[in-house]
């Protein structure tokens, strides 16, 4: 029993950690699929590969990236971590 106790709590936190960037949040602007030049400013992120996506997310936060409204997107992704952009970045584009 306390086997499957402590697998539960693991699990748990894994999916926590992993819970990562609220795509929810992108689609408005994106698309559903990324798939829109956000407020027709954006390049169509679904186009883009997940290295340059990563590069775009990490560089947002930083400052370092982006053009006339980069700031809008520095609130979007301010609050996730790097490791959690990563992961996120691998998941959209191509
Ligand atoms: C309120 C609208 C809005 C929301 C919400 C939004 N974005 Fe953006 N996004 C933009 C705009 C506008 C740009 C272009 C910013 C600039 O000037 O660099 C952009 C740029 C980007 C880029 C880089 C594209 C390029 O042209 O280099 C990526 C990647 C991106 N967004 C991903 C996301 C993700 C992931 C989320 C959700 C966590 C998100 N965006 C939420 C509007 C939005």
């Amino acid at each position: 029993m306390k086997i499957i106790v402590t697998s539960i709590v693991a699990l748990a936190a894994t999916t926590a950690l992993m819970a990562g960037v609220n795509a929810g949040a992108c689609k408005g602007c994106h698309g559903q699929n990324f798939e829109k030049k956000a407020l027709g400013k954006s390049q169509v992120v679904a186009h883009m590969s997940h290295a340059d996506i990563a590069t775009a997310l990490k560089g947002y936060k930083a400052g370092t990236y982006g053009k006339a409204m980069k700031g809008l997107m520095k609130g979007q992704v301010a609050k996730y971590s790097d490791a959690e952009l990563d992961a996120f970045a691998k998941t959209i584009g191509k």
